[in-house]
């Protein structure tokens, strides 16, 4: 396994829209193992292919509950968030159905130290499918359906700066313009904060 290099925004290729994998094979499998290896050193709940330079419709997710990794031990899973297995590798996602709403303070890996009130779907029905390229549907809520969501803008270029007004977009753009980012990462004491 190895720790792969996250881009980190402006780099032009998070903008990329990802291609659909239809090789199940063992490169691929490598890939998602450090991609999960990468996302646990950066503390992070989920990673798409596409922040590590890979324009593949993958993204990995692991929302439990963890000591030090963004999100405490406190921390409460919804039940139906509970139900699934993590963590998860998710691969060619098609959103079927989003119902009601949810907001959550989101950060990401590629726009390190900076948490949004993003809102998004509250429950997903996602169809998807797995390394061995086995068809599932999952429908999920709380965080696990926040990151999953927030992982598929990834596959389409979209960050989370995207869903923000004009104005507190343009300050977190015009703040890593003129700073870059900060060299130790503020840490999230939150458990209501977490990056992916
Ligand atoms: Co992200």
């Amino acid at each position: 396994m190895a720790i792969l290099e996250v881009l980190k925004f402006p780099d032009a290729r998070l903008r990329d829209v990802s291609k659909a994998v239809n090789q199940f094979d063992a490169g691929l499998k490598k890939l998602a193992d450090d991609m999960l290896e990468t996302m646990y050193a950066e503390n992070g709940i989920g990673l798409a292919a596409s922040q590590v330079g890979e324009l593949k419709r993958m993204l990995i997710v692991d929302t439990r509950p963890r000591e030090t990794k963004g999100r405490y031990e406190k921390a409460e899973m919804s039940d139906l968030e509970a139900k699934i297995t993590q963590p998860l590798v998710v691969i060619n996602p098609v959103l079927v159905k989003g119902e009601g709403k949810e907001t959550f303070d989101e950060g990401c890996l590629s726009v390190p130290s900076f948490f949004e009130t993003v809102e998004r779907h509250q429950t997903i029905t996602l169809k998807y499918q797995d390394l061995r390229g086995k068809e599932h549907t999952l429908v999920t809520d709380g965080l696990l359906a926040v990151c999953l969501q927030h992982e598929m803008d990834h596959l389409e270029g979209t960050l989370f700066i995207d869903h923000l007004s004009f104005i507190k977009a343009n300050k977190i753009k015009n703040q890593i313009k003129k700073h870059g980012y900060p060299d130790k990462k503020k840490k999230s004491d939150d458990q209501d904060k977490a990056e992916m």
